[in-house]
């Protein structure tokens, strides 16, 4: 075998954004050696892109919050095919992660008696989301780099890997590169942490940056676990649509939690025409009584924009669509006009959405303190993921571990926004505490030294190919066949010619050819990322076939109705040993009667 440098560490996590980080400082708290690979630079991640806050009940703000009323939130928000056990714990063990950050050193905004602040956003009954303005990710991710890094975790920046690598059915390492020379690499681990994030680079419009092609779900799938609803995909309802080159960069829920108000070209705020039955009691009906709410008024109802972000996305499409658009093909959020109200209101909005009034001055010369924002739907997030194990985060691989947006359940079929940085500290501690015991009762496994050599001469294929397809084109044409018939509204006719497209996609990456050498090679990293995204492009596109009824995220224009039929189910996406992919439909298990309950209180 040719010789490749080698690591040996007790737990490796692979990913660097907060679940990995989180991840990472509870195994090596817990006495192992941890390694933490990161396909970017350490700091890089798509954590930061959760600017408006992380949810958990404090009750800093409204003392009526507590966990149960945080459940039944993210259980109604998820339209109850969550993994009730994840929305449990996430929901009482969220505050004493935020807390702990807070003791690491993160600076959160203060309410007036000196208690972290918290903002409403969609679908969370009371202001629920502890935040630093909008760059309440960024801050997290410096906090937990601060805290890991003085523990001793070895770190791996640009690297990517390329597979798992498996003894017996268990996980013993992985396979990979470093990115600036090219160079091969093996990692020993007795325990691996998947933390890699999400999908949205399968998809053209995005708030996800280049490093999210749906590695963990892919290198897990092809080691043999099980992805989970994989057809509920989150398109925020608020990307930048102007000018071209920034379409998608992500514009704050923290927005409408400060009281933004969608309108379209008419100037009517659409979002009241459609209220859900679920939600009618709760919110507002009238632009007096949502003002009143933002302002922090008990008595008061949320306004329409602050329903959750499946149904706020499908009625900007909807206005969109149907003509009322703005003149680049978005609709208006209009925080300007909050200074009717306020006599401080520029100074406010400058306070309180720092990024949004630099983002917006500097990308698209417009001043959010004066004018409208236009904004349009965006991939953000993916619910679906790897299956794991609700308390340890393991997936059915031993020694494979999942935590963060990658792994699956809490949110079922919608995420409410701030659910994601409370996930990820909730369940990246978790499974690294898991993995760390797994760990200590499990030694090192032996690497299989044929599987590292297929994967690394499959590597390297493409440079000996000549004539083949561009990676580039492959990678863009797979991006539009998704977002044009696997995005917000979906029919079967669509997702068949995806599929059947999707073939042809697999066969020109097969033969993907790059030039050059392996130094620093963006093009080889792209042709190397395809298999990914092909994975879970065809593994979203199979499970939303699969689910023939509209649900969260999911919106069948076929089935534009829930069925009873898939409000007890999970969709399960799995791979033969032909190396096909099969999907089957797995009953929810049974939630126990204390929880039903606390559902039934909420109501
Ligand atoms: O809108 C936002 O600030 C995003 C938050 C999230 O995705 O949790």
């Amino acid at each position: 075998m040719a010789e490749y440098d080698s690591f040996t560490h007790d737990v490796l996590v692979i990913g660097a954004g907060g679940a990995g980080l989180r991840a990472a400082i509870e195994a090596s708290a817990a006495g192992v050696s941890v390694g933490l690979v990161c396909k970017s630079l350490l700091g890089k991640a798509h954590t930061v892109m959760a600017e408006g806050g992380i949810a958990a009940a404090l009750a800093n703000v409204d003392d009526r919050d507590n966990w149960r009323v945080h459940f039944a939130d993210t259980m109604r928000g998820g339209q109850y095919v969550n993994n009730w056990r994840m929305a449990e714990l996430h929901a009482k063990e969220a505050p004493d992660r935020v807390r702990e950050l807070e003791a690491w050193g993160a600076v959160f905004d203060r309410t007036k008696d000196g208690r972290i602040l918290q903002r409403n956003f969609g679908g969370h009954r009371y202001p629920r989301l502890a935040h630093v303005g909008d760059r309440t990710g960024l801050e997290m991710i410096r906090t937990l780099q601060d805290h890991g890094v003085h523990q001793g975790i070895d770190v791996h920046m640009e690297h990517t890997v390329l597979a798992l690598l498996t003894q017996d059915g268990r996980v013993v390492g992985a396979f990979g590169y470093e990115r600036e020379r090219g160079r091969f690499r093996i990692f020993r681990a007795k325990a691996v942490v998947l933390a890699t994030g999400g999908i949205g680079r399968a998809y053209s419009i995005t708030s996800n940056s280049w490093e999210y092609t749906g590695d963990g779900h892919s290198l897990a799938y092809r080691a043999g676990a099980e992805l989970i609803d994989m057809e509920f995909v989150q398109f925020h309802p608020t990307g930048m649509v102007w000018p071209p080159s920034v379409r998608g960069i992500l514009v704050t829920e923290g927005v409408r939690g400060e009281g933004g108000v969608l309108t379209n070209r008419a100037g009517r705020r659409f979002m009241f025409d459609d209220i859900p039955e679920n939600y009618r009691t709760q919110t507002a009906d009238s632009e007096e009584e949502g003002w009143r709410y933002c302002q922090g008024d008990k008595n008061a109802r949320r306004p329409p924009e602050l329903l959750t972000r499946d149904h706020v996305a499908r009625c900007i499409v909807r206005e969109i669509k149907e003509g009322r658009g703005s003149p680049h093909g978005g609709v208006f959020l209009d925080i300007a006009w909050i200074k009717k109200r306020l006599a401080n209101g520029t100074d406010h909005i400058k306070r309180k959405l720092p990024s949004m009034y630099h983002q917006f001055k500097q990308l698209a010369d417009i001043d959010i303190t004066e004018q409208p924002m236009e904004v349009g739907p965006t991939t953000h997030y993916v619910m679906g993921g790897i299956h794991v194990d609700a308390d340890t985060q393991m997936s059915r691989v031993p020694g494979l571990f999942a935590a963060g947006e990658c792994a699956a359940g809490i949110n079922g079929a919608n995420r409410l926004g701030g659910n994601s940085l409370s996930d990820l500290l909730v369940f990246g501690k978790r499974a690294g505490e898991y993995a760390a015991k797994f760990a200590q009762d499990n030694s090192l496994g032996e690497i299989d030294h044929a599987m590292v050599e297929g994967v690394a001469g499959e590597a390297v294929r493409p440079f000996d190919e000549s004539g083949g397809a561009n990676p580039y084109e492959v990678q863009r044409d797979l991006q539009e066949l998704m977002q044009a018939n696997v995005g917000i509204v979906r029919t079967e006719t669509e997702m068949q010619f995806a599929l059947e497209e999707l073939q042809g996609l697999k066969r020109r990456a097969a033969q993907a050819e790059v030039t050059g050498h392996r130094e620093f090679n963006p093009a080889w990293h792209t042709a190397l990322d395809l298999q990914n995204l092909l994975t879970v492009a065809e593994a979203v596109t199979r499970a939303a076939l699969e689910r023939k009824e509209s649900r969260g995220a999911q919106f069948r224009d076929d089935y534009p109705e829930k069925n009873e039929r898939f409000s007890t189910v999970n969709t399960m996406i799995s791979r033969t040993e032909d190396g096909s992919m099969q999907i089957r439909l797995e009953p929810l298990k049974e939630m126990p009667d204390h929880l039903k309950r606390v559902i039934e209180e909420m109501k």
